[in-house]
This record gives structure tokens, C-alpha cells and sequence, in this order.
């Protein structure tokens, strides 16, 4: 067996189906989860009649690099969204879902045979980021969220010898949990970080259509051609269809950015067979080309925490985020894990304590042993309004009796 397999951890679920193993939830409430970040709105039509129209595409084995229409539709999103051009034939490649691909992605760019092999990541973090650093070979570095910064990562608490090591940086914008927008200023403390050492960022952007404010958040090539690095150098930003058009099991997403790294993520791609099914291709298509629906979804999310937020900012250090469909809130007390367990035993209500979604902080002076997702706990807005409502009431509820 791989001795790296042995270094994965197990997976936030799986730490709160133990932590649940033996709690009674009252019954005199329906179970509602916030637990679980799975889309639950409806699948557009336009998608499904695009997937029911081109079952002829299973008589073919799908080339890896996919089809000229979709690379098409993809860029055409990229230039409508961003106001920039990527090459559909180099600088864009379909992928199945954001997350094979992040973690295809660390095994084609480590070079486990360099001392030192390091891997970046915001903490808390998508787990993914950590297997895939893990199973390159490399070391995670983890580098914590500060609310100070309004849940930004604070790279300059990164010292030099750990740039040095890097060879992989992940950067997740709008954040899960946090929903924190990266500002340019960062990108571009970034990039210059990139030139001096050498690594590549990978920018996680999937929940980038579910937003709050008014403006847009920024992507990473957008900040790129800002900041006049139109060749996108050492830079792949990962963007899926999953959350944007509510198609979580149909595996869809795309990649794009330094043209010469994805040249050799295709090739990765190939060997790891990761062809995206023509099925699923063709409405991929249909997906990216449609906006409508886009704006219908984040008009839903927009209701849902205009009208949940107040009410759980009455008893709670919570506040709309930029974007994603989280509330990161702090829970009086401060015992995530303890809330979560008797949140669900008194009112059934499922939320993720935030301390399963990060891990001990290093090199923050003084900090040894900080959990920066500790206090806290992540919302998933996923249900209907009436259902988020009605967990909000009852959150508000117990919270009070916590006073008590
Ligand atoms: C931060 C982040 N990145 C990536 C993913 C993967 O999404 P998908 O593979 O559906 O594109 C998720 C899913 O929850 C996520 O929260």
C-alpha cells in the first residue's frame, strides 16, 4: 500500500457522524442540515433537456481535452464574466467537477523529489487542498484566515524558508468556509511571491456566481490581467458548474489559465483517464452559455440570507459574507463541537463545528496550537428559505437558553 494513504485525515463528515454517534436529536422536531455545502436548488431545464438530447455521445470514448464547443463556451463565459480572453484551444480545459481537479492538479505540479516539498493552503480549507498536497508527496502548510482581515488569509505571516519550500499554492475565493473575496492587493502580493519562488497558484473560484455585494468577486485571471500579467504565468484558476447551475452530481467544471502548466495537466489528465463524458459535455454547453438561470439562483440565495442573517445576528457574532452560501458565525461560549452536538440533541438542527474544517496553526508567533476555525460554525444556506428559517428560530432558541 501507498504509506502516504495512512497521512489522510478523516473527512469533516465523518468527524461529525462520530461526534453524532450518540446523540438522541429530540424528536419533537423535524431533522433540518446545515451541514452538508450540496446545492439544493433545481437543475435548470436548459441543462437536462441538453443532457436528455445527446445520449448518442455514450457510442463514443470523450477525448480528454473535450470538445472545441465546450472549450468555445467556457472561454465565451471567461470574456462575458471577466472582460478577458483565454485561448479555448490552450488556456481552457474541461474537467470533471472542481474537485478531481484540484486534486489531479498537485500531483502533476509537485516535484515530491525536491527537498522540503510544500504545499500552501488557507486554513480553514477544503480537505481536498490537504489530501492532494499529501498524496504528492509534499507537506501542507497551513496558513490561517483572520477575522481582522474580514476572514482574508494573512500571507505575510508566511515566512521566507516556507515561500522557499513552496511549490503549490492554493487559494479558495470566494472562501468555503469563510466567503471572504480575496482583494487585488493580495493577488498581486501573490504573484510577486509566485515570480521570487517559483510556485504555482491554484485558485479555487466555485462558488464565484453566488454573491452578495454588488459587485462581482474578483477571479484570479481577471487580478492577473490587471495587474498586466495577461499569460496567466504559473497561474490556473478552477471554476465548476456545480454551485453556479445547481448540478452537483453531473461532474462539471473547467480549468484555465498558464497554458504551458495545462498542457501538462492534459497529459496528467489522459494517463488518469479523466475524459468528461460527451453527455455531460454537451450540457456543460448549454450551462455556460445560459446566464438567466445564474441570476434566478443568486437572487434566491440573496432572499434566503437577507432574511436568515438578521435573525441569527440578534444572538451571534454572524454578518452577510461576500459570497458562497456559508455563515461563518462565532458561538457564545466558544465550544464549536459542544454547540453542534446540543444543537442537534435539544432542536434537531445540524450545523459543522468549524474546528473539523481547519487545523493547528504553525509559525503564527505565540499561536502554537491555534485553531483558527475553532468558536465557530459553518451554516449551509442550501434549503429553502421556509426550512433555513425555520433552523435559524430554533438556533436563536437555543442560544438564548444558553444565557440561562
Ligand atoms: C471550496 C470548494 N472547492 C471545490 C469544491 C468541489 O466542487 P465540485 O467538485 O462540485 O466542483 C467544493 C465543494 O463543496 C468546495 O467547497
Amino acid at each position: 500500500m501507498n504509506p502516504l494513504m495512512s497521512t489522510l485525515q478523516p473527512y469533516p463528515f465523518e468527524r461529525l457522524k462520530e461526534l453524532f454517534s450518540t446523540v438522541k436529536p429530540n424528536p419533537a422536531y423535524a431533522p433540518i442540515s446545515l451541514g452538508i455545502g450540496e446545492p439544493r436548488h433545481a437543475t435548470p431545464q436548459l441543462v437536462l433537456d441538453a443532457l436528455a438530447g445527446a445520449t448518442q455521445a455514450l457510442a463514443a470514448y470523450p477525448a480528454t481535452a473535450g470538445l472545441p464547443q465546450l472549450r468555445q463556451a467556457c472561454a465565451g463565459w471567461i470574456k462575458r464574466r471577466y472582460a478577458l480572453d483565454a485561448d479555448a484551444a490552450t488556456q481552457v480545459l474541461p474537467v470533471n467537477g472542481s474537485r478531481e481537479a484540484l486534486f489531479a492538479f498537485a500531483q502533476t505540479v509537485v516535484d515530491p523529489t525536491r527537498a522540503g516539498a510544500t504545499v500552501v493552503c488557507p486554513n480553514p480549507f477544503y480537505q481536498i487542498y490537504e489530501g492532494a498536497a499529501l498524496l504528492s508527496g509534499a507537506k501542507p502548510y497551513y496558513v490561517p484566515s483572520d477575522p481582522a482581515l474580514n476572514f482574508n488569509v494573512n500571507w505575510d505571516t508566511v515566512p521566507a524558508e516556507v515561500w522557499a519550500n513552496t511549490q503549490l499554492l492554493f487559494v479558495c475565493s470566494p472562501g468555503n468556509p469563510t466567503g471572504a473575496v480575496m482583494p487585488l492587493s493580495d493577488w498581486q502580493k501573490l504573484f510577486e511571491l509566485s515570480d521570487k519562488y517559483g510556485f504555482v497558484i491554484a485558485s479555487d473560484e466555485c462558488y464565484s456566481e453566488i454573491y452578495f455585494r454588488d459587485e462581482p468577486p474578483l477571479g484570479g485571471l481577471e487580478a492577473a490581467v490587471k495587474l498586466g500579467r495577461s499569460d496567466f504565468k504559473n497561474l490556473v484558476a478552477f471554476t465548476s458548474l456545480s454551485k453556479r447551475s445547481n448540478v452537483p452530481g453531473m461532474r462539471s467544471g473547467f480549468v484555465a489559465g498558464d497554458a504551458d502548466i495545462l498542457k501538462q495537466f492534459l497529459l496528467y489528465r489522459t494517463y488518469h483517464g479523466s475524459a468528461m463524458s460527451g453527455m455531460v459535455q454537451a450540457a456543460s454547453v448549454a450551462a455556460w452559455n445560459d446566464e438567466a438561470h445564474v441570476v434566478a439562483n443568486r437572487a434566491m440565495y440573496r432572499e434566503k440570507f437577507a432574511a436568515v442573517t438578521p435573525l441569527l445576528a440578534e444572538v451571534m457574532d454572524v454578518r452577510l459574507p461576500d459570497a458562497g452560501f456559508y455563515l461563518w458565525a462565532a458561538v457564545p461560549g466558544g465550544d464549536d463541537v459542544a454547540f453542534a452536538r446540543d444543537l442537534l440533541a435539544q432542536y434537531n438542527v445540524t450545523v459543522l463545528p468549524g474546528s473539523y474544517l481547519a487545523r493547528d496553526s504553525q509559525g503564527v508567533a505565540g499561536a502554537k496550537g491555534f485553531n483558527p476555525g475553532a468558536g465557530r460554525i459553518r451554516m449551509a444556506l442550501v434549503a429553502e428559505t421556509a426550512e433555513c428559517l425555520e433552523a435559524a428560530q430554533r438556533i436563536v432558541q437555543f442560544t438564548k437558553s444558553l444565557a440561562h
